[in-house]
């Protein structure tokens, strides 16, 4: 087929660098974004009597015919078409004849390209962010269904301090909401219009880019035509955005594993999420969320290849920046495959109350609270954190926990110590005690459940 871009050229490509060279097997996806904006386009070019108005109906009238054509199937992709701009290009001047050959006035591919890729991102962000705030809802509804439930908390993966199992949960909600509001943020500087600054230089046309940004739902259009070309900024900003959501998603995954391990115990995750051994037929195995683990090296790998790409490119366009599109597709098909089947695995997961009792019970989790009941006494922090260390030892080589150790033996270490605390280090009060803003107390659970609600209203 003869290149559209024959010129000074003959045209005639080797086969094999035709198809190296070609995008249109993955460019395709943006068919839909790539027609808005041509159509948007052609209106722009009539408003200002660049093109005829008659021409631009023919244009827009074909342009639509395509789109439909596509949505149904009735019209595939040609892989002989260099990428989805030339292709719809070629088709519609196949069926308009003339006045095809006009809708390329005033802009280039490379202004097409950075517009169709901001166009389809955006739909895709707000895809994303409506299923994140699905997986804040499932959180916080975990929370509420085993708000008494408490656990050991960790640090260093050694037993810290009792939490309550929903104030752990939503830390993880707390994150997604972080994420939100990186996509918004994102969201509102990819919404910036590239279309009109042609190849790299803008036009000697007398176009209207505002009024092609609105038609189009762009808040502004870019300010450098030269930029608007050569920047991959909402790729890699996406991408970053996406990174971060999911080394949330897999450091949460890695604990649903750890928990649904025989040595914690603590949830279990539905048959729905879970697979069997071929060869073990007790395994339950946590597929799911070893998945959404594994898969967020993907994800930091297709931002990595595209930061990489982009790093010694002088300005302006370079076709080295045609590797954007599938590091970025791949990382929102990712994140929206992940989305929704870790959103059923939480929903659908049972939390094992007992278990994790008896792993707070055990693990002298409340010695901060035997420290501070002395500190209650009047002692001074240091010296209640030495003396209650040398209980905890003292319990250790006894094999005993803080409640069954008798009082006569705590009144040896210090005679500030009577019978309340007992009451001092029960696990409930130890959380119920924790009273900070943001800490694991009840009611900062409940003002962080308000909290989600009311941003999420
Ligand atoms: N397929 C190209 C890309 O994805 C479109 C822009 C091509 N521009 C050009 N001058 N070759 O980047």
């Amino acid at each position: 087929m003869a290149k559209m871009w024959k010129g000074v050229t003959s045209g005639n490509t080797d086969a094999l660098a035709d198809d190296f060279n070609s995008s249109i097997h993955f460019d395709n996806r943006m068919y839909r974004e790539d027609i808005t904006g041509s159509m948007a386009h052609a209106k722009m070019l009539a408003k200002q009597d660049i093109i005829s108005k008659e021409n631009a109906e023919k244009i827009i009238d074909g342009l639509q015919g395509i789109l439909k054509d596509i949505d149904e199937g009735i019209l595939s992709f040609d892989p002989a078409c260099e990428d989805i701009h030339m292709f719809v290009e070629e088709i519609l001047t196949e069926r308009i004849g003339e006045a095809g050959k006009m809708l390329h006035t005033a802009r280039s591919r490379n202004d097409q390209v950075a517009l169709d890729i901001r166009m389809y991102l955006k739909n895709r962000t707000e895809q994303i962010q409506s299923l994140i705030k699905e997986l804040v809802l499932v959180i916080k509804e975990k929370a509420e269904e085993y708000q008494d439930v408490i656990m050991p908390g960790y640090t260093h993966m050694q037993r810290a301090q009792p939490i309550l199992f929903a104030h752990h949960i939503l830390a993880y909600a707390m994150m997604l909401m972080r994420d939100l509001d990186r996509l918004s943020d994102m969201k509102k500087r990819m919404n910036v219009s590239p279309i009109g600054a042609c190849a790299l230089a803008g036009t000697t046309y007398n176009t209207d880019r505002d009024y092609e940004a609105e038609l189009l739902g762009f808040d502004s259009v870019t300010m450098n035509s030269i930029d608007s070309v050569s920047d991959r900024d909402s790729c890699l900003e996406m991408m970053s955005d996406l990174s971060i959501l999911m080394m949330h998603l897999s450091r949460f995954s890695e604990e649903l594993i750890l928990w649904s391990s025989w040595e914690f115990r603590f949830v279990s995750l539905s048959d729905a999420y879970t697979t069997g051994s071929s060869i073990m037929p007790q395994k339950r195995n946590p597929d799911m969320a070893e998945l959404v683990r594994g898969k967020t090296g993907r994800v930091y790998g297709d931002m990595m290849s595209l930061f990489t790409a982009m790093k010694g490119l002088p300005l302006a366009y370079n076709k080295d920046m045609q590797e954007d599109k599938e590091a970025v597709f791949d990382s929102v098909d990712t994140v929206l495959m992940c989305m929704p089947v870790f959103t059923g695995m939480i929903q659908t997961m049972q939390v094992n109350a007992d278990a994790m009792r008896k792993a707070a019970e055990r693990g002298f989790i409340n010695a901060t609270d035997l420290a501070d009941y002395l500190v209650g006494k009047g002692m001074p922090f240091r010296s209640a954190y030495k003396i209650s260390g040398e209980i905890v030892a003292l319990c250790m080589q006894e094999d005993q926990v803080l409640e069954t150790l008798p009082l006569k033996t705590y009144q040896e270490y210090s005679a500030l110590f009577a019978e309340d605390l007992y009451e001092a280090i029960n696990l409930q009060n130890c959380v119920s005690k924790r009273i900070s803003k943001g800490g694991t107390g009840p009611q900062s659970v409940q003002e962080q459940i308000a909290w989600i609600e009311e941003k999420l209203k």
